[in-house]
């Protein structure tokens, strides 16, 4: 795999920052050079304004970039202090971010069809990774699984972009199947066709997929989440343990061949 160039500080502008489930948000920001640069996979590291003791910044997938209006639109749950103060960058707010980081998805040459396979907060570079494959004529499915209804983001997204069939599977049987979307997965792995899976999520689901996906003889990539202290290879907070050792999720992923990781 090539060797993604240093990401960049760019500063930006808050256009929009809207909650659309409950506790996950979408924020558009204002970041020219950045939308025209980064690729599906591929994350940010936010430096988050309004804690003096925080030097950490946030790093987030994007859910889409537009390179002409100069926008890259970001997914994130609220789950502890860099998520709220993030939340609460109303529009007009600026900061900076570094970026594009890392490397993104890799779908195979001559893939006819792909499932996507996403849980939680794990949807938008799945997303990102769709309208690539809408807009490549690659065909996909899409299953996605979520704590509860309410939490549920990119279904009718994934729908407008043409997905062959999406899954929906809620822990708690509010929406859906009830159950985990590791099953829809693994039996349309199980009736074959597909040249490629990815996917974001829990960990111990992205094992599954993994696991299935290899049993199916089928090319698989996860997206990795790790905490990340620096964001460009310089602390080793990010290490993920791998079959040719540990590597950093920040500059190596974050996104993996399954095969690859040490689940
Ligand atoms: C490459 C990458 C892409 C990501 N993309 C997204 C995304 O698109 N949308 C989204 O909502 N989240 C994403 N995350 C996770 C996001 O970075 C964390 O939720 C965020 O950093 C938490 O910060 P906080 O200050 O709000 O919470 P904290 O107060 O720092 O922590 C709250 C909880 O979140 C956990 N946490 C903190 N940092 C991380 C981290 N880096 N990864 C996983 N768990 C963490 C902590 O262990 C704790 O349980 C991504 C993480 C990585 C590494
Ligand atoms: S986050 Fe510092 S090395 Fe990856």
């Amino acid at each position: 795999m090539p060797t993604p160039s240093p990401a960049r500080k760019h500063t930006f502008t808050v256009v929009s920052n809207d909650e659309i489930a409950d506790g996950i948000f979408s924020l558009v920001i204002s970041a020219p050079e950045l939308a025209r640069a980064i690729k599906p996979g591929q994350f940010v590291n936010i430096a988050v304004p309004g804690n003096a003791m925080s030097l950490l910044r946030v790093p987030l997938s994007y859910e889409s970039a537009d390179p002409e209006a100069g926008t890259v639109t970001i997914w994130y749950a609220v789950v502890g202090d860099g998520t709220r103060r993030l939340s609460q960058m109303g529009a007009g707010s600026t900061s900076d971010l570094l970026g594009p980081g890392g490397h993104g998805w890799t779908v195979p040459e001559g893939c006819g069809r792909a499932l996507l396979v996403a849980g939680g907060i794990g949807v938008p570079p799945v997303l990102c990774l769709a309208r690539e494959l809408a807009s490549a004529g690659i065909a996909f499915d899409v299953c996605l699984g979520s704590a509860t209804a309410g939490k549920l983001a990119g279904v009718e997204d994934f729908k407008r972009l043409g997905a062959a069939s999406v899954s929906i599977c809620t822990d708690d049987g509010s929406e859906g199947h009830c159950g985990f979307c590791t099953d829809p997965a693994s039996e349309l792995l199980a009736q074959g066709g597909y040249g490629y899976v990815a996917t974001c999520g829990p960990e111990p689901m992205m094992a599954k997929v993994a696991a299935a996906s290899a049993d199916a003889g089928v090319p698989c990539e996860a997206s990795l989440e790790r905490m990340m202290s620096c964001g460009f290879g310089a602390c080793a907070t990010c290490a993920v343990e791998t079959t040719g050792g540990m590597k950093g999720a920040c500059m190596c992923g974050p996104v993996f061949d399954a095969k690859e990781v040490v689940w």
